[in-house]
């Protein structure tokens, strides 16, 4: 059986990233039968040329004809836009992707050395502020904006369920949940709860030790090297990825994956980079990385291998710094690098 990826640039760098992804997967997927590869549209652009963020067909593709999928970045824009709601948040919904994982490894100076920055943050992808639900109403005292916040048991489970197989299957076995139900203690408290109520069912996770924290001090405890795995709430989880990204130096080279339980899509953390667009100077390494993950997820572990390596030696070497990480390299040369590899 072949492999069908659906590849989704969408906006900004996403169009010159996920071609070095590609190449990737072309160059060092030997164990992965045949890659098929299925170009899709969605983002900004095809909402102000067709009218729609994220067209039907995309969906279908995705729905019917592939396994997997790559997503680039979306520009959506700060203000209201009528008729726009971002596609990569529709998408985890539609494909129920309800669990981000974003691993944020340093390189080591050597292959045999540990990593000085070794976590996962494993957002939880479907709800909490992301589910839009907002309204402005005229009050007493002029504008007033209401947002819901959607928490509940079954989704908090199930991404606690992740979290735990995450860090049972790691050295460590460490978990963090982070909240901040010392002031929202209804919703937060339910996540909490929620996560920490897995443990007790499932006797293979007592070899888990867990923790809790607040989300603002976790952002700044993420400075030291404490955490293994941390579970959070969508928002936070977005917030401390971000942050966690400073830590290995760019937001260019950390990678995530959308999954669910019977789909998954790889894309990078970062957003379409409307600062750097268009000069050829985006760093591939989180969409690299991002295929990477997507295919270990499937269970190709050597093609995963493989395309780690790669990337993990070049860096270490200095070679193919792009200017995020202080270099001049740009983002074709790691074609190149990546079929020289093959
Ligand atoms: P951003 O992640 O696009 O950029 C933040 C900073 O990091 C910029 O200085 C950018 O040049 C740099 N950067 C990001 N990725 C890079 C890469 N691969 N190589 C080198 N430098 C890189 O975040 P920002 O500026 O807050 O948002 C820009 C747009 O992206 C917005 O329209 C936003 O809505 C969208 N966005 C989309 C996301 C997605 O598609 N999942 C996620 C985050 C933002
Ligand atoms: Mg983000």
């Amino acid at each position: 059986k072949s492999l069908t990826i659906g590849l989704i640039p969408a906006d900004g760098i996403g169009k010159e990233v996920i071609p070095a992804a590609r190449t990737a997967i072309e160059a060092l997927g030997s164990d992965i039968p045949t890659p098929k590869f299925v170009d899709l549209i969605a983002g900004f652009e095809t909402f102000t040329r067709t009218g729609v963020a994220l067209p039907e067909e995309t969906v279908e593709v995705l729905k019917n004809d592939c396994d997997c999928a790559l997503f680039g970045s979306v520009s959506s824009p700060s203000r209201k836009v009528v008729g726009y709601s971002s596609p990569i948040v529709a998408l985890r919904k539609i494909l129920d992707l309800y669990a981000n994982i974003r691993p944020v490894v340093s390189v080591s100076p050597s292959p045999d050395e540990p990593s000085k920055v070794d976590m996962i943050v494993v957002r939880e992808n479907t709800e909490c502020l992301y589910v839009k639900q907002e309204q402005q109403t005229f009050g007493e005292h002029g504008k007033e904006a209401r947002a819901t916040r959607l928490i509940t048991e079954r989704a908090s489970t199930r991404i606690g369920k992740m979290a735990f197989e995450l860090a049972l299957a790691r050295p460590r076995r460490h978990l963090t949940v982070i909240h901040k139900s010392n002031v929202l203690s209804v919703t937060d408290g339910l996540f909490r709860e929620s996560v920490r109520a897995v443990q007790t069912k499932d006797p293979r996770f007592e070899a888990v030790t867990v923790a809790e924290q607040l989300v603002d001090s976790a952002v700044y405890r993420q400075y030291f090297p404490i955490y293994d795995v941390m579970v959070a709430p969508n928002l936070y989880g977005d917030i401390l990825s971000d942050a966690a990204a400073a830590l290995v130096g760019s937001l260019g080279v950390v990678p995530s994956v959308n999954a669910g339980d019977t789909f998954v899509m790889g894309e990078p953390v970062h957003g379409s980079a409307p600062d750097i667009f268009g000069q050829g100077i985006a760093n591939p390494v989180a969409s690299i990385r991002s295929a990477a993950l997507m295919l270990r997820h499937l269970g190709y572990t050597e093609a995963a291998h493989r395309i780690d390596n790669a990337v993990d030696s070049v860096l270490r070497e200095g070679q193919l710094l792009t200017p995020d990480l202080g270099g001049t390299a740009k983002t074709q040369e790691y074609h190149i690098s990546l079929q020289k590899n093959s």
